[in-house]
């Protein structure tokens, strides 16, 4: 029970919102910060759609699809919505995220049960936009010229410390790249950068909150750039510097990356920084330079090859991660052949893989030679034969490594809990090694394709210890 609902006592019980979030982890951070937005309005959060007098969904535009799956939910909540009509407790809902951004008014004029329509731009006003929609419906999808992060009450102590040891922390938002085949920069807006300052204080309390590692997120986190105390320039591998003398964090990441965007100065930071971890997620999309210019990624398959080296050189255990779409359109079997090449050179830890799928107003899905859906499920399903033999090959080696373990959230049993690698594998420890937000140094004694099991490093060791 939140502290919101103790307090209300007998008196009228506070308003309570349920957040339901498609999409990114930009997406899962931003419902946080909404819903930390709405408890300073009196709205307390809950897990159940049933007991909300605010109904937000979070949505995602990446794919086909998305925008259906919202109007079928909101077929739904609309039901809901008919129920509560004559009661004290009449229901609000609102449709927040890309899907908003992308779609706007039409949402509204689809689906009128719908209040409320904020773009990932504005909701900083979401308190306002929720007061202002009982008068009649909200549509709020300008970019906004202020910073919303100035205008967003930080987290409070009690709300972090619910979230768990682990936190994410947006440091850029946007995107200019324009690849031919995304929606990201028509949703999310152009690049922009938070000030250091203000991503140092959000990671101060965090740290205060008892949060041990911060995962730093951008649409294009890799671009962020800032000006330093002294006003020069800085770029994300100096603020990973900075942030990693905050007394208290003891991991540090970072994702999406880009691989225009991956300077000499970041690869460098993993290797004078213990607290960056080993791991990068820097999708390539396709192994065929022909394809890699349709999607205008502005990088060529040997570039690639050539950052994954030049890591691996200064951080010989960095676990590498990435994104492919098979099937844009124009992709040949000789293109796709690439795809698989640059798989085998890379050698993933693990990965993501999608087949295209056509965006309204992005210029692919204006693109002649559009790849058949039997030859993209095809392709995906070879495509993933091999991620998936590369990701477990990966955790099967590590087994018998003794390697440290943050420790998140109950397992699945009682004398169990589960932590992460520093290559982000799910780790299953007997919860005797340490508590939820200790490191702990075990030894790994099985490995699956999605997690590892982990022994203590050796009741000899501790005996030896003790002597
Ligand atoms: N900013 C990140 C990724 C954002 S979207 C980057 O530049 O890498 C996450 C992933 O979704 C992309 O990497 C891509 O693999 C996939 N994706 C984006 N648009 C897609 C589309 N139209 N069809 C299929 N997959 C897509
Ligand atoms: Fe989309 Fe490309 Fe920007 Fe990534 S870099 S968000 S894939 S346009
Ligand atoms: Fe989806 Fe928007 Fe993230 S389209 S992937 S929620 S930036």
């Amino acid at each position: 029970m939140s502290e919101l609902t103790k307090n209300a006592g007998a008196e009228a019980a506070p308003k309570k919102v349920f957040i339901k979030t498609w999409g990114c982890q930009m997406n899962v951070y931003d419902s946080m910060r909404m819903g930390d937005a709405l408890e300073a309005e009196g709205y307390a959060p809950t897990q159940d759609m049933d007991d909300a007098d605010l109904v937000l969904l979070n949505t995602c535009h990446i794919r086909e699809r998305a925008a259906e799956k919202v109007y079928s939910h909101l077929g739904r909540i609309r039901q809901l919505k008919k129920r509560r009509a004559d009661t004290d407790r009449p229901l609000t809902i609102g449709v927040m995220g890309c899907v908003a951004q992308a779609e706007g008014e039409e949402i509204i004029k689809r689906e009128q049960a719908v209040d409320l329509v904020v773009g990932p731009q504005t909701y900083h006003r979401i308190g306002e936009v929720v007061r202002a929609s009982k008068t009649g419906p909200q549509v709020i999808t300008d970019y906004a010229v202020e910073d919303k992060f100035e205008h967003m009450p930080l987290a409070t102590k009690r709300q972090i410390t619910a979230r768990g040891v682990t936190a994410f922390l947006t440091v850029q938002e946007g995107c200019d790249k324009f690849c031919t085949f995304c929606v990201v920069p028509y949703t999310r807006g152009a690049e922009v950068s938070r000030p250091r300052a203000q991503i140092l204080t959000e990671a101060r309390a965090l740290v205060d909150a008892g949060v041990r590692e911060i995962t730093l997120l951008g649409q294009n986190v890799n671009a962020w750039h800032g000006d330093s105390r002294t006003g020069t320039v800085m770029g994300l591998g100096d603020l990973l510097r900075e942030l990693a003398e905050v007394r208290g964090i003891a991991r540090l990441r970072y994702v999406t990356s880009h691989p225009k965007d991956m300077s000499n100065d970041l690869i460098e930071a993993h290797r004078d920084l213990p607290t960056l971890m080993p791991y990068l997620h820097l999708p390539v999309q396709a192994g065929s330079d022909r394809v890699l210019k349709a999607m205008n990624r502005s990088h060529t398959a040997a570039h690639y090859l050539d950052i994954i080296a030049r890591v691996r050189k200064v951080r010989p255990d960095m676990a590498i991660s990435g994104d492919f779409i098979v099937g844009f359109p124009g992709e040949t079997d000789a293109d796709f052949e690439e795809t698989l090449k640059i798989v085998e050179a890379t050698n993933y830890a693990s990965c993501f893989s999608f087949k295209y799928s056509k965006r309204p107003g992005t210029p692919g899905a204006e693109m002649a030679d559009q790849v058949a859906e039997e030859v993209k499920s095809e392709r995906l399903l070879r495509l993933q034969g091999l991620l998936n033999e590369q990701q477990l090959a990966f955790n099967a080696g590590c087994i018998g490594k003794t390697v440290d373990v943050l420790l998140e959230k109950p397992g699945r049993h009682e004398d169990q809990l589960i932590g992460r690698s520093p290559w982000l594998q799910s780790v299953i420890v007997p919860s005797s090694v340490g508590a939820i937000g200790d490191i702990v140094s075990v030894t790994i004694d099985a490995a699956h394709a999605n997690s590892l099991s982990a022994m203590p490093v050796g009741p000899i060791n501790a005996e030896e210890a003790a002597a």
